[in-house]
């Protein structure tokens, strides 16, 4: 599929000013992506849980600049606090997409932006704040040319997402969104995620996400430097068929309601992306002690319960802990009693699966 269908025609050069605001959430993948090609092409397919309510709300002011300088014209407010060490961020997201934005350089723009979640959590923002930009830039760009389907103004905003940041691209819809080609997968595509197409059986509706806050530290290791790892990584090929085959088999799951299995397919996908990590050169370990505490708790009351609770985990020591809706008690009785002490000040925040970017 080619790229040159998100370069636009037909933009209008009329003189607009206003303001676009967007919410978008984060998004916890359970088939991980980890690798990835020139221009944001993942080495393999990933699939999410959209979340609920951790999410960015960006406000994007634009104005026409009187002449059309060379440069970007930009801010960045987090929390109404000018922060322009996040401006580097922007203007190579800015660069990646002017191609297919070609009136960047026509406005100047104010982003408004704040997290629902704290800043300082180890909550990775980048996949909720970069698809809200995605979205208000968007909005200008349906401003300038309003027949755009709402079909396509989503397809386009998650391309323009993933240039951002690759799991970005997952956060615009729920509540499953595959990103990456796959041969069992209509529609799948390494430019965009798609909403999950196949049958989900009602087990998997409405499941919860308790976000364990082990270490809100900024991370040692950066995402971007982790993907890049996977080059030359001598068990690089086996991860990416393995993530392929488990696409398939995550399929049947969400068919059959198995919760058994798709347990087992998750935690393996959270330790298989850590063991990347381990064996990449150099070599690296972003969980914490408290993030191995947890998880041998979770298979201890698992055991001893028979409850479908797990674990995920994103590139940090943070752990994800998924169930069903109807196990909600009990289970989160369980993070309560055993599971706060290992947080940092007791920290952790009640999330679910959610159905993606709102316009405000
Ligand atoms: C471990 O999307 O943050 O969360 O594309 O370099 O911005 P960049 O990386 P990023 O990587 C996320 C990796 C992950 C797995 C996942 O979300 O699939």
């Amino acid at each position: 599929m080619s790229t040159n269908q998100f370069i636009p025609i037909n933009l209008s050069k009329k003189d607009i000013n206003g303001v676009a605001s967007w919410s978008s959430p984060s998004n916890i993948a359970l088939v991980k992506y980890w690798g990835k090609k020139e221009n944001q092409i993942p080495e393999n397919q990933s699939i999410s849980f959209t979340l609920d309510a951790c999410k960015t709300i960006t406000k994007l002011t634009y104005t026409r600049k009187e002449t059309v300088s060379t440069e970007y014209s930009f801010q960045v407010f987090l929390d109404k606090i000018h922060k322009p060490d996040f401006e580097p961020k922007i203007k190579i997201f800015f660069a990646r997409i002017e191609n297919y934005m070609p009136f960047l350089k026509e406005f100047h723009f104010k982003i408004e932006t704040e997290n629902t979640f704290p800043h300082s959590s180890g909550i990775a923002s980048s996949a909720s704040g970069m698809s809200a930009l995605a979205l208000c830039l968007m909005s200008i760009e349906k401003e300038l040319k309003p027949e755009i389907t709402n079909k396509e103004f989503i397809k386009k905003a998650s391309f323009l997402a993933r240039l951002g940041s690759g799991s970005a691209c997952r956060s615009l819809e729920g509540d499953l969104v595959v990103w990456g080609k796959h041969k069992n997968i209509e529609g799948s595509s390494d430019l965009f995620g798609i909403k999950y197409p196949n049958q989900v059986h009602e087990n998997f509706k409405n499941y919860q996400d308790t976000i364990l806050l082990v270490d809100k530290g900024e991370k040692q290791v950066s995402s971007t430097v982790g993907h890049n790892l996977m080059h030359g990584h001598p068990f690089a090929q086996e991860r990416f068929k393995q993530a392929e085959e488990n696409i398939t088999k995550i399929k049947d799951i969400f068919e059959s309601g198995d919760l058994d299995a798709f347990i087992a397919l998750v935690e393996s996908e959270a330790l298989t992306l850590h063991a990347m990590m381990m064996t990449s050169m150099p070599y690296f370990i972003l969980m914490k002690p408290n993030t191995l505490e947890i998880i041998n708790k979770i298979w201890n009351f698992r055991k001893e319960t028979g409850l479908h609770i797990s674990f995920t985990l994103d590139a940090g020591a943070n752990v994800h802990i998924l169930y069903p809706e109807n196990e909600t008690e009990a289970i989160i009785e369980f993070i309560k009693t055993e599971l706060v002490a290992y947080c940092q000040n007791g920290h952790y925040i009640c999330d679910r699966i959610g159905f993606g970017a709102k316009q405000l």
